[in-house]
């Protein structure tokens, strides 16, 4: 069977992660979270007082960026790989509504996108990879086998979220996670490097009313099809 490069992009709770784990895990393909490399950037430059509330020091982040080390080390328990910055494993503060908040600022800043990207289409080198993110389709892999682009309204998104972080115990409400989603909608569609556009070859999924398992086995014909 021949191995592919899948991209999955779009909006922020679409399910992509979701769908890219089931896939891996089905043709043993390595799967890799983008959105938790931004966010990862984005943790460092909060402990590091280069982004607050109501500031956002560039330079500096762009200055320190050659001390971030990332990288992603499986965990056979778990069934996937979790993110590790400079040694630590962030996979917990990584996905606060915090994070959330600074992170498609973090993601604007090119320098920051190039040192990404450089790590991603090393990662795939050798094929076989399932990686999902806003620019995976258009830029990282513009030669991907197949593209998906994921979609869904903004308030099932916002309480698909919702829902995860009270799970985890998160003391956030409904209207904050909803917020958080629209604004990073716009601030990834809005920005000038790479922003979150579906790529012309890319397959267009609105999972608005689909299930995991529908929507993983729509997507499974198409790797079918393909390899
Ligand atoms: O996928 P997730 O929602 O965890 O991504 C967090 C943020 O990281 C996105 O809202 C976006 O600003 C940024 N991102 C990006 N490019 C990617 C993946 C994520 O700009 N390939």
């Amino acid at each position: 069977m021949k191995k592919i490069t899948i991209a999955i992009d779009g909006f922020s709770s679409t399910g992509k992660s979701t769908l890219a784990k089931q896939l891996a895990k089905q043709l043993e393909y390595v799967y890799v979270d983008t959105g938790a490399m931004y966010r990862a950037v984005a943790y460092f430059a909060m402990q590091n007082q280069y982004i607050g509330a109501d500031f956002f020091d560039k330079k500096a982040l762009i200055e320190a960026l050659p001390k971030i080390q990332l990288e992603f080390k499986f965990n056979a328990d778990l069934g996937f790989a979790e993110m590790y910055l400079n040694g630590e494993n962030v996979e917990k503060p990584i996905r606060t509504i915090e994070v959330s908040s600074f992170v498609s600022k973090v993601a604007e800043v090119s320098e920051v996108r190039s040192k990404l990207v450089e790590q991603q289409q090393e990662m795939g080198t050798n094929k076989a990879i399932v990686m999902d993110g806003r620019d995976i389709g258009t830029v990282v892999f513009p030669d991907a086998e197949l593209k998906i682009f994921m979609t869904a309204t903004a308030e099932t998104r916002a309480q698909r979220r919702f829902d995860e972080l009270q799970q985890k115990g998160d003391n956030v409400t409904y209207e904050e996670v909803l917020k958080n989603v629209q604004e990073r909608d716009y601030l990834d569609t809005h920005r000038e490097d790479s922003p979150l556009v579906i790529a012309k070859d890319a397959i267009e999924i609105d999972n608005s009313y689909l299930s995991k398992e529908e929507q993983f086995q729509v997507v499974l014909e198409l790797v079918e099809d393909i390899v």
